[in-house]
């Protein structure tokens, strides 16, 4: 198995380590645009094997993508921030540009690769890619639905103080402050949570969820990495090891929920294939509603990039 990830800034390097760490092919390839920057990290994960204990050979390359050629999953990190001046359309741009030319080569050197965005803005990053890599949808997805659930499960194992490795839910919509946590699918060990925390409770962790992104941002200055490098690195697993896991991603729709001809944050079966399934859930009125808000906001941001003529 050959990994390898696009970007080897704090997300991608942060992914690329969490793979080597968990062992996930024989092989992970660091790429990046800045000069030895990849090469650089890659050798410093390299260097931390003897100590945590792992053979996963992991290189970097500025910019060379016969390096990535063959790899069974290529993790698309690489992107610029939104910086002063720029509207929300100029990042799109900029950053669709960027992904237009990664998409390009990976698919050149890797053709069969299954492809997971991480850049922003996901939604329609994740379009970009799929419109440049022009492979079957299942092949091309993006990450989000792992992160922001994550952050709902943690805030949640905090209020309740219980491990978060006994919270489970799903959230769907788009990466952003329309995203739809489901309070009626989440549980803990399997009891509803809604006995267990006050609904005004449980509505304020939602809230912070939506959030969540940006309450890092205000912290750091930046935006975070270990979760979403560790996040992306998860899909990375359940492809590598077919374990057809169950996670909301951000995934093509062809009239599910009544939405078609785009990506959207929903529950999906992920193994060797890609998306092998796309589960609908039996929403409710009010969820629904809040899906479709999720559905508009992100349907606007698509529509620049067709109005790009991307
Ligand atoms: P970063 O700035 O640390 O790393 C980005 C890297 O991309 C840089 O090293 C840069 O040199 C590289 N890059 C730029 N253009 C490139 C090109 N054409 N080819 C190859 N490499 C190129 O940023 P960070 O924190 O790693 O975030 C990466 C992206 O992930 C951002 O767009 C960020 O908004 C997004 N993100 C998405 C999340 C999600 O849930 N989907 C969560 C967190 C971050
Ligand atoms: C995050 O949710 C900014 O998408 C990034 O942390």
């Amino acid at each position: 198995m050959k990994i390898s990830v696009i970007g080897a800034g704090n997300v991608g390097a942060t992914c690329a380590d969490v793979c080597a760490e968990k062992e996930l092919a024989n092989e992970v390839v660091l790429l990046d645009i800045k000069e030895n920057f990849a090469e650089g990290k890659a050798l410093d994960i390299w260097e931390k094997s003897p100590v945590n204990y792992y053979d996963t050979r992991i290189t970097g390359s500025t910019n060379d993508y016969t390096k990535t050629a063959d790899s069974d999953v290529v993790v698309i990190t690489s992107g610029i921030p939104r910086r002063p001046g720029m509207s929300r359309d100029d990042l799109i741009k900029t950053n669709a540009g960027i992904v237009k030319s990664v998409t390009t080569q990976v698919v050149e050197h890797s053709p069969n690769a299954k492809i997971i965005v991480v850049s922003n803005p996901l939604d329609v990053m994740t379009y970009a890619a799929y419109l440049s890599a022009k492979k079957p949808s299942t092949e091309v997805f993006g990450m989000a639905g792992i992160l922001d659930t994550a952050r709902y499960r943690s805030f949640l194992s905090l209020e309740l103080n219980v491990s978060p490795k006994d919270i489970q839910a799903v959230l769907m919509g788009g990466h952003g402050d329309t995203m739809v946590p489901l309070p009626r699918y989440t549980t803990v060990s399997g009891i509803p949570v809604t006995e267990l925390i006050s609904a005004s409770k449980l509505e304020q962790i939602v809230q912070r969820t939506k959030k969540g992104g940006g309450e890092i941002v205000n912290l750091l200055g930046t935006s975070a990495w270990y979760a979403p490098g560790a996040s992306a690195a998860q899909m990375v697993e359940a492809i590598v090891r077919d374990q057809k896991r169950i996670f909301p991603c951000c995934a093509w729709l062809e009239g599910q929920y009544g939405l078609s001809d785009m990506y959207l944050g929903v529950p999906v079966k992920l193994g060797k294939n890609g998306i092998e399934e796309i589960i609908e859930l039996q929403l409710n009125e009010a969820e629904k509603e809040l899906l479709k808000q999720s559905a508009n906001a992100v349907k606007s941001t698509l529509n620049i990039l067709d109005e790009l003529d991307y």
